[in-house]
């Protein structure tokens, strides 16, 4: 371990990791160049764009704006780690029968919102799921499709079926 290098413990998906970071690397440049979770998308890198959105514990955070070692003892969440087994999450059946994704490059991003959207809200409003997915940029602006799958992912979390 160099002088400017520090041990950084955390849990990822469900699996702890240990690894030397360096002070200034951000969390989307460990979880995608150190731990290879590249469903992590990293587009302006400067706060902008919801790219890069994962889970800290509830929360959904700009993994791009965020140290990695703000992340030390704690669990991250990011897209690899919504499938059950070979099961689809709500989230992403929704977003598959509801077109959420043309490109696909914002939906990592998206989902993650949209989960920590429906932890702390399971019945949102459409103004809600627009408040809470400001952040998330889709340069094919297919945000109609977007708001459709967030509402059917809580319909189906809430048990009622798309
Ligand atoms: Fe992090 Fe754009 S890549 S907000």
């Amino acid at each position: 371990m160099s002088a400017n290098e520090k041990v950084l413990s955390l849990t990822v998906n469900g699996e702890p990791k240990k690894l030397l970071v360096k002070p200034h690397w951000m969390l989307s440049r460990v979880l995608r160049e150190e731990l290879h979770h590249t469903g992590t998308k990293e587009a302006c890198g400067e706060g902008a764009c919801g790219a890069c959105t994962v889970l800290i514990g509830d929360k959904a955070v700009l993994s791009c704006m965020t140290l990695a070692l703000e992340a030390e003892g704690k669990c991250v969440e990011t897209i690899e780690g919504l499938m059950s087994g070979k099961n689809p999450h709500p989230i992403q059946e929704a977003w598959l029968e509801e077109f959420g994704a043309q490109c696909g490059f914002c939906s990592p991003g998206m989902i993650m919102s949209a989960k920590a959207l429906l932890l702390r809200n399971p019945n949102p409003t459409v103004g809600e799921v627009r408040e809470a997915m400001a952040g998330n940029i889709c340069v094919c602006s297919n945000y109609e499709h977007i708001e459709a799958a967030v509402l059917s992912a809580a319909r189906k979390m809430r048990g009622e079926g798309a």
